[in-house]
């Protein structure tokens, strides 16, 4: 790696010499920290990157959403997610990441008022959802349907015709929480409940959610505002592994139903949508503020992890965990401070002051908290991952957006080690012996 001087300021580079050849390619690297791989093909066509999850690999130029694991920093549209969260709302949010600017007042009650007259679905649909088995995984019931649509809307193939393609985007920001809703009624075996258009985003969901018999289901405004909060902070997070996938179905040119029901499905992962289910697993089996200290023992010992901790981004405070710790005060002065609440405020100041978690740079991360709060609201915890996967629909609608406009992508297609067996020649089926042991 060099850096020269070029007109006052300093240009670094990096050079890559093929010590075979002695063939030798200076590249420059942009303000990102990214070279492009392309100059490893000038030195050889045929040398590759190896990048098992792609830890070192930038897949895309995005303006969507910025993110500075080391500083804690998260913008959406280079707006700070603590002011987002503080001043907007999810539906503006939404139309923030897809458009790439906040909306003007009348823009705004457009969009506003598109969302809110999409929010029913067909009837087939929720006939649909009715024959799933009676214990079906919410989030299942969830991923299944949202591929459905695709066959209720087939005018969604248009994908380079912009108003085709806001019009689906529009439906499925829209039906997303109806969709969620009646998931939920499903498996618990209640009446499905339709949107009331009369109520904002957030509160029409939890309408659909809880109203049982009286006329209008009023929520309470600080629980309402504590999930569109928590929606906002979960609408974008870059180059996730859910996102991945929606940008990988959408560089085969998919519609995007099916493009969002493949991102959902890989949410629904343990790994990436379940961690807040896993804290709340946690904290029970912790059971009481006094076990915490020999719980972090464990932790230390590495017969453990701190479910809630540590983030392959954020090396300091997840941005988003501070905003939540907040909402999670508020929540709880309205349902009442819980055992598990305690647990986790223990947890933390032990953390939080102890070397082994400072040393490693472990904090909170956004499902640290948002479990309880969500668990607070009376979400059973089948539901938390669909509670994530309602505000990401905005998030992986603006990258399937931003990938169709990108005149540099193709369709997704990395490369392999491959590390199988050389050529052998094909055995008869009754002449096959089993590998011996070890083999
Ligand atoms: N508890 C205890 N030790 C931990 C933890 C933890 N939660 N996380 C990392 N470490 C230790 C780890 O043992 C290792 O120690 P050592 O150097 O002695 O071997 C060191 O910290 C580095 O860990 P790593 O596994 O290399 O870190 P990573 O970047 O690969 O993993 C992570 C990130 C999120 C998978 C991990 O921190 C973890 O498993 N956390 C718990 C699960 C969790 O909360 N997941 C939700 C993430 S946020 C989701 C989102 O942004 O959408």
């Amino acid at each position: 790696m060099s850096e020269t001087e070029q007109a006052g300021t300093t240009a670094r580079t990096v050079t890559i010499t093929d010590d075979e050849t002695g063939k030798s390619i200076t590249t420059p690297v942009g303000p990102d920290g990214t070279i492009p791989a392309a100059a490893l093909r000038q030195v050889d066509p045929g040398l590759r990157v190896y990048d098992p999850a792609f830890l070192s690999t930038a897949s895309c130029a995005s303006s969507i959403t910025y993110i500075d694991g080391d500083r804690g920093i998260l913008r959406y549209r280079g707006y700070p997610v603590e002011q987002l969260a503080e001043r907007s709302t999810y539906l503006e949010v939404a139309y923030l990441l897809l458009h790439g600017e906040l909306p003007t007042p009348e823009q705004y009650e457009a969009w506003r008022h598109g969302v809110t007259v999409h929010t029913y679905v067909h009837e087939n649909v929720k006939l649909f959802m009715q024959q799933f088995h009676y214990d079906a995984h919410p989030m299942g019931i969830l991923v299944s349907t949202v591929a459905a649509l695709s066959t209720f809307y087939p005018d969604a193939k248009q994908i380079f015709d912009d108003d085709v393609r806001m019009k689906q985007i529009v439906r499925l920001i829209a039906k997303m929480p109806t969709l969620a809703a009646f998931a939920h009624r499903y498996s618990v075996g209640m009446p499905f409940v339709y949107p009331d258009n009369s109520l904002d985003y957030t509160t029409n969901f939890l309408s659909m959610m809880w109203k049982v018999a009286e006329p209008r289901y009023d929520a309470d405004p600080i629980l309402s505002r504590a999930l569109d909060v928590l929606f906002i902070l979960h609408a974008d997070h870059e180059q996730n592994c859910s996102t991945t996938a929606m940008r990988t179905i959408g560089s085969a040119h998919a519609d995007p139903y099916s493009a969002t029901a493949g991102a959902a499905a890989a949410l629904y992962g343990p790994r990436h949508g379940g961690a807040n289910e896993a804290v709340i697993h946690m904290l029970e089996h912790i059971g009481s503020v006094d076990a915490v200290p020999g719980y972090i023992e464990k932790v230390k010992r590495g017969e453990l992890r701190l479910m809630g901790f540590g983030h392959r981004v954020y090396k300091n405070y997840d941005p988003r965990a501070r905003i939540i710790k907040r909402t999670a005060d508020e929540v709880f002065a309205v349902v009442g401070s819980n055992r598990l609440l305690d647990i986790a405020l223990a947890l933390e100041d032990v953390a939080l002051s102890d070397d082994y978690f400072v040393e490693r740079r472990l904090y909170p991360n956004v499902d640290f908290y948002s479990g309880l709060i969500y668990q607070a609201m009376g979400f059973p915890l089948e539901m938390f991952t669909v509670l994530f996967a309602i505000p990401r629909t905005a998030g992986w609608l603006a990258h399937w957006v931003e990938l169709l406009g990108d005149a540099e992508q193709r369709i997704a297609r990395p490369r392999q080690k491959y590390v199988g067996p050389d050529e052998r020649s094909y055995v008869p089926l009754d002449e096959r012996r089993p590998a011996p042991p070890g083999s």
